[in-house]
């Protein structure tokens, strides 16, 4: 049995993928910092869940010996746009805050429990991370940049990893609707431009993107490694 953990597994596309793991009968570990969300989700799935905030080092580093012993399945999938819950404006301390909190969210995140679990991945593991069409577009500033550097650093991880067998990898999602991430301030009109953008005309599901996250842990993806896998409907086209 495989042993999975998913960081942000309480909600949305976090709880889509582990909901796919269980389904595929993996032992699956949830995280987030909310509790009672964690604790609630997990008994819904039949998970096991273990609250930290991702982005704290000495969180993480408390937590990680309370995940299992063996990582099969890493799925950083902790994050979000962090400007969506702070005011704008131009003042330095502010802009640097801003941007300090999207790449302590994104990429700090992935890079820490990543880290910390390093030692007990297993050979021939999968690291996922959960990247964003947000990364390749414009207009979402620090939020697409951290994305961005997210997959930067999953191209060096597939390098240092490659030789224990492990493979790293992006999922990186378009507009995917159902999950707390747009905080309930996505207007219609919103939903409709960008699914202008798409190539099949809809918006994405929490399990569209879990689909190819299983994909990804499959013996057949053992070959694919530092790839960054575009889920968006063609709404980017990734070639
Ligand atoms: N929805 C979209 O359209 C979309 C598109 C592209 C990419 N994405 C990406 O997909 C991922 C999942 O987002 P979602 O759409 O499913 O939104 P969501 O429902 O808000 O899920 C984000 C999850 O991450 C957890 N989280 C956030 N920061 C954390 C931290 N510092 N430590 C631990 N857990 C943390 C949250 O739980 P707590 O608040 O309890 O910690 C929450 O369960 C994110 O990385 C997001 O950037 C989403």
């Amino acid at each position: 049995m495989r042993e999975v953990v998913v960081t942000g597994g309480g909600t949305g596309i976090g709880y889509a993928i582990a909901a796919a793991f269980v389904a595929a009968g993996d032992r699956v570990t949830i995280t987030g910092r909310r509790e009672q969300v964690l604790k609630e989700a997990a008994a819904r799935l039949g998970a096991t869940y273990l609250p930290f905030d991702a982005a704290g080092p000495a969180a993480v580093k408390d937590a990680a010996g309370r995940l299992p012993e063996r990582v099969d399945v890493l799925v950083n999938n902790a994050g979000g746009n962090t400007n969506l819950d702070r005011r704008q404006s131009d003042d330095l301390l502010d802009v640097a805050e801003g941007w300090l909190a999207n790449l302590n969210a994104n990429l700090l995140s992935a890079v820490l429990v990543t880290t910390a679990l390093l030692p007990r991945l297993a050979k021939g593991g999968r690291i996922i991370t959960i990247g964003s069409i947000a990364a390749r577009g414009t207009g979402s500033g620090s939020y697409g940049a951290a994305k961005a550097a997210v997959e930067a650093w999953t191209a060096d991880l597939a390098a240092q990893l490659g030789p224990r067998g492990i493979t790293a990898n992006v999922v990186s999602p378009g507009l995917v609707l159902d999950t707390e991430f747009f905080r309930g301030r996505l207007t219609e009109e919103g939903i409709r431009a960008r699914v202008e953008n798409t190539r099949n005309g809809r918006p994405g599901t929490p399990s569209d993107v879990a689909d190819s996250v299983l994909f990804l842990a499959s013996p057949g993806a053992r070959h694919l490694t530092g790839q960054v896998i575009h889920v968006n409907g063609g709404a980017y086209l990734g070639r």
